[in-house]
């Protein structure tokens, strides 16, 4: 796998053409691209996404760390945080690459794993003074021939114990959304965030977006969720250690109300599928630490 790191960004390729893009801001994978060459991607990204590290990034799969959401509005260590917290809005540090490759005909083997590092240190003054606490965090990208996995390692590395969400608010790109069904939540119960942030329970297997949606299923006893397109499937998401999923999809007028979402009709392009722990804190005990992520599949 050849990898070539610049200033702001790492992109990595297999022989077989799939390939990975991932900012140092906010360590957001901003394309992930696989099939036949290399040529399908897999995620949206908006063409107005904001890439400079001014902002986070309307696309990709942004990272959601330490709070998911409006933060609680007080009392809460993270309530002088933004929205979704820092780890998308700072910049991470890279610490290298591993792979396995294969020679020969089994090129499937080869995979590459990318680590970015994200430490109090690092920080902004205004977010550590928001967040007090000495932690560490190691997010591991690694591509695989139609994979990509996406793992966050927290380590509390004070006295203090913290408490913390997470959430990887992966946009996948779909080509007509009025033509996906998502499945793997039934039976579960969601927070609907559109109708009246109340607790709702899902009993139709599949799931279609006809308007706006936002909705936190929680607890899932399914592992993996499914996106199918036209009847064929078409992304399998694995959940690991991590129970929650929101589903998210602003629609015609909150699209056009996002200022770095274009073109205005993107909506129908994308669907966020977003694996965390976001019902209550992970609690970090001094020195204790916590791994979770997801696996992504393409299965065209
Ligand atoms: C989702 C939330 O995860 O992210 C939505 O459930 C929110 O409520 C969306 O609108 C986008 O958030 P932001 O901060 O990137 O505009």
């Amino acid at each position: 796998p050849q990898v070539d790191v610049s200033d702001d960004k790492v992109t990595a390729r297999l022989p077989t053409g799939e390939s990975v893009e991932v900012l140092l801001h906010g360590a957001t994978v901003i394309s992930w691209k696989s099939g036949s060459k290399g040529n399908t991607e897999n995620l949206w990204l908006s063409e107005a996404a904001v890439l400079d590290g001014s902002k986070p990034v309307r696309g990709g799969v942004p990272v959601v760390f330490p709070v998911f959401g409006p933060p609680p509005k007080s009392g809460h260590p993270t309530s002088s945080l933004p929205q979704h917290g820092f780890a998308r809005n700072s910049r991470w540090e890279y610490l290298g690459k591993s792979s396995t490759e294969s020679t020969g005909d089994n090129t499937s083997e080869n995979s590459i794993k990318l680590d970015f590092g994200l430490y109090s240190s690092a920080l902004s003054d205004t977010f550590r003074k928001a967040w007090p606490y000495d932690f560490g965090v190691v997010y591991s990208v690694t591509l695989g021939k139609d994979s990509l996995q996406t793992m966050m390692n927290v380590r509390n590395e004070g006295k203090e114990g913290f408490e913390f969400q997470v959430l990887l608010h992966t946009y996948l790109r779909v080509k007509d959304i009025s033509k996906c069904q998502i499945t793997g939540l039934a039976g579960t119960t969601y927070t609907d965030k559109v109708l009246d942030a109340k607790d709702h329970s899902s009993t139709s297997p599949n799931l279609s977006i006809t308007g706006e949606v936002d909705r936190v299923y929680k607890s899932i006893k399914q592992s993996i969720t499914s996106v199918q397109e036209d009847g064929k499937p078409r992304f399998d998401v694995v959940r690991d250690n991590l129970e929650d999923t929101v589903v998210w999809n602003p629609w015609i007028e909150k699209a056009k109300g996002m200022s770095d979402f274009k073109p205005d009709d993107g909506y129908k392009n994308m669907l966020c599928v977003e694996v965390g722990a976001v019902d209550g804190w992970q609690k970090l005990e001094g020195g204790e630490s916590w791994e979770g992520g997801q696996i992504m599949k393409s299965l065209l």
